[in-house]
């Protein structure tokens, strides 16, 4: 296969584990680009990273390199302005979580897709280790009984600096909260989990500004329901000094959890039988998991890369894509007009559909 040339936007923090990622996938690759908008800052990291060119305008940059494939490694509100000129030229995207602002711009994607025959691939590396493969594949071929209860806890602490960057807690460029930055990584894991038996149908959330300097939420919480009777619930924050991520799924004949702050293993995988289970032979099947890797962005790009020499839709793209972006839309709306909201009902017809908060756009 030809050496797929590739480009990286934004220069930030998020962006060295995309270049590790790329770095070691066993694909001929070269990263050829670097924008960022102040020219210097370009011209500095593509000198650290030994990157051959620096543009400070993605436009150019798309004319002069037609890279085979993007980064988007910028802030939440430019990735779908800078997502849709990206697949017209021609390249496949990886763009950061979250992927964009609004159900309306996630049909602007799926529509760009189609028109261009490229994908667009948003980063959720939790997905990709080896423990959440593993209960996905139990849970999808049903060997763990009905899903009923889950518990879904990203109780993080970000403190008063962390919000000095200028685009965080705005509405406009970090397109929502605490749910929308940090909890939509656990959520996402969630719902993606359950979507092997059954998907999310109703949500109830409430949100709250507590401590942060932020437009919209530090905390948020949610009660959803799943298509089969299951519920569960959503905590989200940014103001917990004793961090945790937890997610615990029970399942009519074991409990199935993780808890790890950032990058879980397989030690962080627990599996609990009830008392008196008949179980017991193919419990030893269900905790033991083959292989040992975390969920982090190499694990996510090589499946990635494996997709586009199968020129196959990647994943978590399209239907894949969508799930969290609907589902975040209606926690907010949920949270703002306090009332339930269904699956399905936020519509072009909704304020909803075009921003997380249901203002108008600029
Ligand atoms: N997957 C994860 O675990 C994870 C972790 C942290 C951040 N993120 C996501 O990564 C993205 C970036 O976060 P970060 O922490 O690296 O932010 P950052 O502020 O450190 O970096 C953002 C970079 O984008 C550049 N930029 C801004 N607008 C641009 C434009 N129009 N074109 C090109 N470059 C532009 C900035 O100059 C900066 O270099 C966000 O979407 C964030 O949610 C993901």
């Amino acid at each position: 296969m030809k050496t797929l040339r590739v480009a990286l936007l934004g220069t930030g923090d998020i962006v060295r584990h995309h270049i590790e990622a790329l770095r070691s996938a066993p694909q001929a690759i070269e990263i050829v680009a670097a924008v960022n908008p102040e020219l210097d800052k370009a011209q500095a990291f593509c000198q650290t990273h030994a990157i051959p060119h620096a543009y400070d305008s993605t436009p150019t940059m798309l004319e002069a390199i037609q890279p085979d494939i993007v980064h988007i490694c910028t802030p939440p509100g430019t990735h779908y302005e800078l997502i849709i000129p990206c697949l017209e030229a021609g390249a496949w995207v990886v763009c950061e979580k979250p992927l964009c602002a609004s159900l309306a711009q996630m049909q602007g994607i799926d529509e760009a897709e189609r028109r261009t025959g490229k994908y667009v691939s948003t980063i959720f590396q939790w997905r990709f280790g080896s423990g959440a493969q593993h209960l996905k594949n139990l849970i999808t071929a049903g060997n763990l009984g009905k899903f009923l209860v889950g518990t879904c806890q990203t109780l993080w602490y970000r403190d008063f600096t962390y919000y000095q960057t200028p685009w965080r807690g705005k509405w406009a460029t970090d397109i929502g909260g605490t749910s929308t930055i940090h909890g939509i990584h656990l959520t996402d894991l969630f719902l993606w989990l359950m979507a092997g038996q059954t998907e999310w149908q109703e949500v109830m959330a409430m949100i709250g500004t507590l401590d942060r300097p932020v437009e919209s939420e530090d905390v948020a919480m949610a009660m959803v329901r799943f298509d089969n009777g299951a519920v569960g619930s959503i905590t989200n924050s940014a103001i917990s000094p004793r961090q945790e991520s937890h997610l615990r799924l029970d399942f009519q004949k074991v409990t199935a959890e993780v808890k790890a702050l950032y990058y879980a293993t397989n030690e962080h995988w627990l599996y609990t039988l009830p008392d008196h289970s008949p179980d017991q032979a193919a419990f030893e099947q269900w905790r033991t998991i083959q292989g040992n890797h975390t969920g982090n962005h190499v694990a996510q790009v090589a499946a990635f890369l494996t997709s586009m020499e199968r020129n196959e839709r990647p994943p978590v793209s399209g239907v894949e894509a969508r799930r969290i972006i609907e589902f975040l839309a209606s926690l907010y709306k949920s949270a703002i007009t306090k009332q339930p909201v269904m699956r399905g009902s936020i519509g072009p017809d909704d304020p909803f559909y075009y921003a997380m908060n249901g203002q108008p756009v600029n």
